[in-house]
């Protein structure tokens, strides 16, 4: 836990997945959490569940706001979660603009909120930094193989140029600033117009509506469960080093055929399996090397299987 225990911990985002489930770990926790999100994705869906605490405030706003830093002065924020950004691979034509601007602006604006309050910062950056990659599994050192003018280049550019801009506060500032390369996560709270590959066949598995395969399913996934990420986050704001990048994620990948297998087999759906043909831009395999983190105590203790089971039973 945060050693500045009396203080605000502010969370951008935190209407998303990832920021509803970490809020709820620290109010759980009697901690105080200001979330500042501009809700346009998840359209308060998940605000019912952290406005049930008193401790909790929510700022709707953009992080580009110019004038957030005065939304933000009666609070003591010495920790700051930075999420906030336009997310999913269905999103990178119509959302790519405002990808790079929260990327850059939103970014900037963040970290001159950090500075002004002396926090620590940590920003979700993601393993797109890697882009298509030559090397396996990925470790931190590695620069990545990433088209600049790609039809996914608003995320995964907008993500590096976030992390040039945090080093440079970390290296001109001294910010005490970490970067998490987070690779695929899932579980509760996430967005209900998700088409993330495991949303979506847990609801075609409820369904009883069939399952559907990219080509023939033998493309390789990893997937944590977002229990063991909140963990991993918590332990690298708390006891990693100002300038620390590390990867997050499960190193344990399944072929996409026996994720659905296992869907079907855990929600005892009778459930089609369908193929549809390979969309051009399918997500590229990626493996994470997690020496880094694990040197901080961090591992992984949620199995896949026992991590659906968890999701399945708040699905239904
Ligand atoms: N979920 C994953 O597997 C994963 C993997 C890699 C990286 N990440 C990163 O983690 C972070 C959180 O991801 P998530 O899965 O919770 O995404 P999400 O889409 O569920 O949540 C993102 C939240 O940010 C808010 N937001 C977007 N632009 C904003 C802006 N300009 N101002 C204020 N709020 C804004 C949205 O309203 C939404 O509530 C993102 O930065 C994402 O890139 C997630």
């Amino acid at each position: 836990m945060s050693i500045h225990s009396d203080s605000t911990i502010l969370i951008t985002g935190a209407l998303g997945f990832i920021g509803t489930n970490l809020a709820l770990r620290l109010l759980k926790n009697n901690k105080k959490v200001v979330g500042v999100d501009n809700q346009e994705k998840t359209k308060s869906q998940n605000l019912q569940y952290l406005e049930k605490f008193s401790n909790f405030t929510l700022i709707s706003s953009s992080i580009e706001n110019p004038q957030l830093h005065k939304l933000l002065k009666p609070y003591s924020i010495k920790t700051i979660y930075h999420l906030a950004c336009p997310t999913g691979v269905p999103n990178l034509i119509t959302q790519g603009l405002e990808m790079l601007s929260a990327c850059s602006i939103g970014t900037q604006n963040i970290l001159d909120i950090a500075l002004e309050k002396k926090a620590s910062f940590l920003f979700s950056s993601s393993s797109e930094v890697y882009g298509n990659p030559e090397k396996f599994p990925q470790t931190e050192e590695y620069t990545g193989n990433v088209d600049p003018i790609g039809i996914r280049s608003p995320y995964e550019e907008g993500k590096r140029f976030s992390e040039a801009l945090i080093m440079q506060y970390v290296r001109k500032y001294n910010l005490d600033a970490k970067i998490v390369r987070i690779f695929n996560t899932y579980g509760p709270y996430y967005s209900k117009t998700d088409l993330r590959v495991i949303p979506l066949f847990i609801e075609q598995s409820l369904k009883e509506a069939g399952l559907t395969i990219h080509g023939d399913g033998s493309q390789a996934r990893t997937f944590l469960y977002i229990d063991d990420l909140i963990e991993g986050l918590l332990l690298i704001m708390n006891q990693s080093q100002p300038g620390g990048v590390f990867n997050l994620g499960s190193e344990k990948p399944i072929s996409v055929l026996n994720l659905a297998k296992m869907i079907l087999e855990i929600s005892s759906s009778k459930s089609p399996i369908v193929h549809v043909p390979r969309p051009e831009h399918d997500p590229k395999t990626r493996l994470p090397s997690l020496e880094k983190i694990k040197k901080l105590g961090w591992q992984e203790n949620i199995s896949l299987k026992q991590g659906l089971s968890l999701l399945l039973k708040k699905a239904h």
